[in-house]
């Protein structure tokens, strides 16, 4: 068996015989969450009825927006932590560092599962732990110790042979893996990485690798845990931890990739997706207004070493804003005693929160059609909070040679054949170990004095109608290709505040997209969206359904729909659905009145007849729902349906 199926194997909940495409249980031992997409899954976990959550390990992030504005992010933060205590979640506190990162340093196992209200959760694939990102109802869903279903994924083996050369950095093998498989090419796929080159990276590297398989609509990303695997858990003081895991050596895969490393140049995605990949060295010399060197994907200790050596001795150009924020707090320090952080200063870095911040729009934006480059993961127009800006990524080398060149430009630009200096730098023997922002859970018992705290930010969460027997709407907006869930739900510090208050929150929905969408929509009372390719990519941001819910969104119908957005739609009591013949895409128009009768029962046959009445014609459309999402929509979504199985199987009583 190869790793992904083995760790898919050990954890069913119901015989399967995994076959790719097929839906299967499994039982989830870590949960995730983090503040600006939280509030809705504690909402719906208390909901719920249970008193503590059912799985190994749930932990709270509250990493995201730490620019506290007014009242409302502080509120979600006080909301949350207090709910952590209640229900046995423990609490990573603002300053501790980012979700992903601190979860693969201080709790990740090599062979557990994990569920992440959070699309970068395949970052935890770098010690050979298969983690999903899902929407907020999802993770509420398995905190109540349900098994979770999924499409079991073909599995993709990823053979990595050769070795970066320096001045190359993981970046480059994921940036090369987008511009081969595109930003929709991964959907319904593991990719499972191997071979000798994947065994010359350390885990911060793998991780970067594992983190941006989202950025293909993989359902998640792994490696194998080995003697690096083991030398990480070590320098975190967590060798216990460690487990060794491979694929058998006669694993079967769906598909093969070879890359070798040791060809590959310094790469860039250019605006505005993550799969449109050039080589850096052919990206236009224009002048760069601003370099950001941070997030999930990129500010490891290596990361953020090798950026501080590109820039030792020089100066960030004149016409370059540069800020830094490290991944955690442990690295920050290593780094500050090792004379990094001061190499960046002296350089002229600013150095922001130890936090999600620009990478979410959460400060930072860049200026008038400023040209940005950053070593974050998306690049989607407007997620910086600049719609005119231009959005470049690379890896940290590059940002660095960028920032002092003050145009594109790689480190061997800037170092020359020094540029093997880099070659020298790796991960630390032993991080410094402090878990002073860590609150663990109280006992079951101290858990029921704790009083949940919800401030005036903390609205309710919306609970879908199930579908109406005769549906008659219109489209409220025809979308084109690639909309992300930044273009449905923008993030930035004053957006992501309001998302713990849907009336207040859904008035922006498609906000920056198209600005009329929000009125149009409430005024129509109900509607139906109609979309092209790659619907919903990107953030697992479940308000990105909640929002066009609450505004009277009955069915999304569209060419394809990314995975976690289209979990989200489901739980969320919108009917997702795909074009029988993608043709028909083009006959319709933003105002059409469509009509489908019959539609629960249309549902539950596989195939929907929807007829446009204003142009008289009728055309095919399939839910894109597995057997046991079909059953969810008579309930009116997941919260409904979630209740109802806890009901049957005795756990909670009816009206709790
Ligand atoms: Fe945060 Fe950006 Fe990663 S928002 S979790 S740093 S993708």
């Amino acid at each position: 068996m190869n790793l992904t199926r083995k760790i898919l194997s050990s954890h069913l909940a119901k015989p399967s015989d995994m076959k790719a495409g097929s839906e299967i249980f499994i039982k989830v031992d870590h949960t995730l969450t983090h503040d600006i997409n939280a509030v809705m899954t504690y909402l719906a976990f208390e909901a719920v009825g249970l008193p503590r959550t059912q799985v190994e390990l749930s932990v709270s992030y509250l990493d995201h927006n730490l620019l506290y504005l007014d009242h409302k992010t502080p509120d979600d933060h006080i909301y949350l932590q207090s709910a952590a205590k209640k229900y046995g979640v423990y609490v990573s506190r603002p300053g501790n560092g980012i979700c992903h990162a601190v979860h693969v340093a201080r709790f990740g196992k090599p062979g557990k599962l994990s569920m992440g209200g959070d699309s970068h959760t395949p970052h935890g694939g770098a010690i050979g732990m298969l983690c999903i990102g899902v929407g907020g109802m999802d993770v509420a869903t398995a905190m109540t110790g349900v098994p979770m279903r999924l499409k079991m994924p073909e599995v993709v083996n990823v053979r990595l042979t050769g070795k970066l050369k320096p001045g190359c950095n993981a970046k480059d093998v994921i940036l090369e893996m987008l511009r081969r498989v595109t930003n929709k090419g991964g959907l319904g796929k593991v990719y499972e990485y191997t071979g000798e080159g994947a065994e010359s990276l350390e885990v911060p590297e793998r991780a970067t690798i594992a983190n941006m398989g989202a950025e293909m609509g993989a359902t998640t990303s792994i490696f194998p845990s080995d003697e690096n695997v083991r030398k990480f858990l070590k320098a975190q003081d967590r060798e216990n931890d460690y487990i060794p895991l491979a694929p058998d050596d006669d694993s079967e895969y769906d598909s093969v990739i070879d890359i070798d490393l040791s060809k590959l140049e310094p790469l860039c995605a250019c605006p505005h997706q993550p799969d449109n990949v050039k080589p850096l060295s052919e990206v236009e010399k224009r002048n760069v207004q601003q370099v950001f060197i941070g997030s999930c994907t990129n500010a490891s200790y290596s990361d953020i070493a090798k950026a501080a050596l590109v820039m030792k001795g020089r100066k960030v150009a004149e016409n370059v804003s540069c800020t830094c924020a490290v991944s955690t707090k442990s690295i920050y320090t290593q780094l500050l005693r090792d004379g990094y952080i001061e190499m960046m200063l002296d350089a002229g870095v600013r150095f922001l929160e130890l936090a999600c911040g620009p990478c979410c729009a959460i400060g930072q934006s860049p200026a008038t059609k400023g040209v940005a480059v950053r070593t974050t993961n998306r690049n989607f127009k407007g997620r910086s909070g600049n719609p005119n800006a231009e959005v470049y990524l690379v890896s940290p080398e590059s940002a660095a040679a960028t920032a002092v060149t003050g145009t594109f430009a790689s480190a061997r630009d800037v170092l020359g054949d020094d540029v093997k200096i880099l070659a020298d730098i790796r991960e630390p023997e032993a991080y410094p170990i402090s878990d002073s922002l860590i609150i663990e859970p109280l006992t079951p018992e101290e858990a029921t004095k704790v009083e949940v705290v919800k401030g005036p930010n903390i609205a309710y969460l919306p609970v879908p109608e199930a579908p109406e027997e005769n549906l008659t709407a219109k489209i409220s907006l025809k979308a084109g290709d690639n909309v992300s869930t930044d273009d449905i739900t923008p993030a930035s510090a004053e957006f992501s505040s309001m998302r713990s208050n849907i009336p207040l929150m859904s008035k922006y929905c498609f906000h920056r997209y198209d600005p009329d969408f929000a009125e149009r929509a409430k005024n129509l009372g109900k509607s139906i969206i109609v979309g092209g390719e790659n619907y919903g990519q990107g953030s697992s941001r479940e308000h990105a359904a909640i929002n066009p819910m609450f505004l009277g969104v009955k069915c999304v119908i569209a060419k394809n729909i990314a995975r976690i957005h289209k979990g989200n739609l489901v739980n969320h009591g919108i009917v997702p659905m795909l074009f029988e013949n993608p043709a028909d895409y083009e006959r319709l128009e933003q105002g059409d009145t469509l009509e489908i009768a019959g539609f629960p029962e249309q549902l539950k046959a596989g195939r929907v007849k929807v007829v446009d009445k204003d142009k008289g014609f009728e055309f095919w459309a399939k839910p894109d729902m597995t057997d046991s999402e079909v059953e969810i929509s008579p309930d009116g979504g997941q919260l409904r349906h979630l209740r109802k199985q806890l009901e049957e199987m005795g756990i909670i009583t009816k009206g709790e």
